[in-house]
């Protein structure tokens, strides 16, 4: 199996429904070995917590975020790497640093709504000030353009007349992020494990 870590910067609602993959055997070919959350308090520690999933603070703002994540990841032996509403910009050294993939979930159907300045509540709140009547999710590979890597998988999502950013938020997380993100998740490391197998 592999070691999966998780980034998260928030409520921590896509780490949850990775862990849920991973008791219902869905999330198979890897194990949340390490969740990462880049400031304290956030609610995605105590869902580490609970799932007895090691789970580290390491805060974004201060120096030496990334090496400290880099030296993190390397303790824990960590062959993939999961952003569950992150809300950092990994850089081109991080990346290279580590060397192995990183996936992200982002809540709209990119190349719409994405990039740097679009994350969270703001996401929708552009969507529905655009006016567009279809949104949802994708997840993609992470490389150093904010929401530019390859496409993994996207689920759309309707947008309902009298939506507000919490409510489209609410259902784009229900209909398509809680899904995909363990989906392509499963994907990635199935892929990698065959890889990693045939070169044994
Ligand atoms: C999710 O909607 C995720 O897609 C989004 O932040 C929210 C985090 O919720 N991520 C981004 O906007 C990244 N650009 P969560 O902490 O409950 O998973």
């Amino acid at each position: 199996m592999l070691n999966i870590a998780v980034l998260v910067s928030g409520g921590g609602t896509n780490l949850q429904a990775l862990l849920d993959a991973q008791s219902r055997g869905e999330l198979k070919s890897g194990k949340i070995a390490l969740a990462v959350a880049d400031k304290p308090g956030i609610g995605a520690i105590a869902r580490a917590e609970k799932a007895e999933t090691a789970c580290m603070v390491i805060p974004r703002r201060e120096p030496g975020f990334e090496d400290r994540v880099l030296a993190a990841f390397r303790e824990h032996q960590i062959d993939m790497a999961v952003l569950a509403g992150f809300l950092g910009i990994l850089t081109a050294d991080f990346l290279r640093g580590f060397g192995k993939p990183v996936i992200n979930i982002h809540p709209s159907l990119i190349p719409s709504f994405c990039g740097r300045g679009f994350y969270g509540l703001r996401v929708h709140e552009a969507a529905l000030e655009y006016g567009v009547k279809v949104t949802g999710a994708t997840v993609h590979y992470v490389n150093e353009i904010p929401d530019g890597g390859k496409i993994i998988l996207q689920k759309a999502v309707a947008v309902q007349p009298g939506d507000t950013p919490e409510t489209l938020q609410r259902r784009v997380m229900e209909e398509a992020e809680w899904k995909l993100l363990p989906q392509a998740a499963e994907m990635v490391a199935a892929e990698l494990l065959r890889e990693k197998e045939n070169r044994q």
